[in-house]
């Protein structure tokens, strides 16, 4: 029997869908929203109305490229947190919508459980047990995963996320939100040649709050002996934030690898696309002989595809959502 799956993203900025048949993702349609740039930031207002904008011909996109219609559809698979409140209404509304005038099952999805299983996105796939760091502009984490739907996190920031440090650090040096991809570029034409401390924080856990605050009085110092300082030197700059930030992921990620004995390793999350943190893993991983995964770009940031995967293993369980369910802001891991 062949089961189709449309999956629907739309949590934070950005609005995605995705058919996946028989747990092989075959369209994975996303918009993003530039309105945000502007700001500094994400404004939920605006990020509603757009999902509201969006979600019809994202959906119709994806079923479109897949070549399916709603007709095909066996179930929908929705994000139901955490996120902002009026983006998951827009997203878990539709997928109501649909469910009832179609007649299928409704699947939730927790998104940051999503974000681990975009390591089984495309071949080679990750075996059980492995460990996997989840660094997203809202949370840094890393998870134990067991199976597909049985994971813990075993560490998580105690402030900021490492996409924040990465967007707080860009909004400092004049850059455009979301800064870690332009702090990624620039850091490409840089050399790593300022020292930030790394922060000494218990077990498995991260701390990000320090180096945004020490960044921040190293430029102010700077900034008053040179005003042409960070004009000139933000290529260096950003090497060096983003060392350390990759530094500090890494570490943790090797205490945890020899903690738990676990050598199959995987990063996921928006801040996992960053070139510095994918070559940094590639070479720790071949000289701790461990086996890394790095999903593609498209299943890094927030996605649906990603949601098809975890909603593909929970239909399968028949685990089913009916229509009392809510979007969650605060979602239980
Ligand atoms: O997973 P994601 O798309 O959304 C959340 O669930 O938060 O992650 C967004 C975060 C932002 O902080 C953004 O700056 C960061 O991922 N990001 C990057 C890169 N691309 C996206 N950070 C560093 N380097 C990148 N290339
Ligand atoms: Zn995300």
């Amino acid at each position: 029997m062949t089961i189709n799956l449309l999956a629907i993203e739309s949590s934070c900025d950005d609005t995605s869908a995705s058919v996946i048949q028989n747990g092989i993702i075959l369209s994975n349609v996303t918009a993003n929203q530039e309105v945000h740039a502007k700001y500094g930031g994400v404004v939920p207002e605006l990020a509603s109305r757009k999902h509201q904008q969006n979600i019809v011909p994202v959906v119709d996109q994806a079923l479109k490229k897949a070549g399916i219609t709603t007709s095909d559809l066996n179930g929908i698979a929705f994000t139901k947190g955490p996120g902002l409140l009026g983006s998951l209404i827009v997203g878990v509304s539709f997928a109501k919508s649909l469910a009832m005038s179609l007649e299928i099952p409704m699947i939730e999805v927790h998104h940051m459980h999503a974000h681990v299983l975009a390591l089984f996105a495309k071949d080679p796939k990750p075996k059980f047990p492995l460990l996997c760091l989840t660094v997203s502009g809202g949370h840094t984490q890393i998870v134990l995963v067991k199976d597909y739907l049985d994971m813990e996190v075993v560490g998580s920031t105690i402030d900021d996320a490492a996409g924040e440090a990465f967007d707080k650090t860009g909004k400092i040096l004049g850059l455009p939100y979301p800064a870690g991809p332009h702090i990624d570029k620039l850091a490409q034409l840089g050399e790593p040649k300022y020292t930030f401390t790394e922060p000494n924080i218990e077990g498995l856990n991260f701390s990000f709050s320090g180096l945004k605050t020490s960044i921040l009085y190293f430029l102010q110092k700077k900034m008053k002996e040179d005003p042409s300082f960070v004009e000139n030197e933000k290529a260096n700059i950003c090497a060096s934030v983003q060392e350390r930030i990759i530094s500090i992921l890494l570490n943790k990620l090797q205490k945890a690898s020899l903690q738990y004995n676990i050598k199959e390793i995987g990063i996921a999350g928006g801040v996992s696309a960053n070139s510095g943190l994918r070559q940094s893993l590639k070479n720790l991983g071949k000289d701790l002989g461990w086996n890394t995964y790095i999903p593609e770009f498209q299943f890094c940031t927030d996605n649906a595809g990603m949601i098809a995967i975890a909603g593909y293993q929970k239909f399968l369980k028949s685990e089913f959502s009916d229509q009392t369910v809510q979007a969650t802001a605060r979602l239980h891991f």
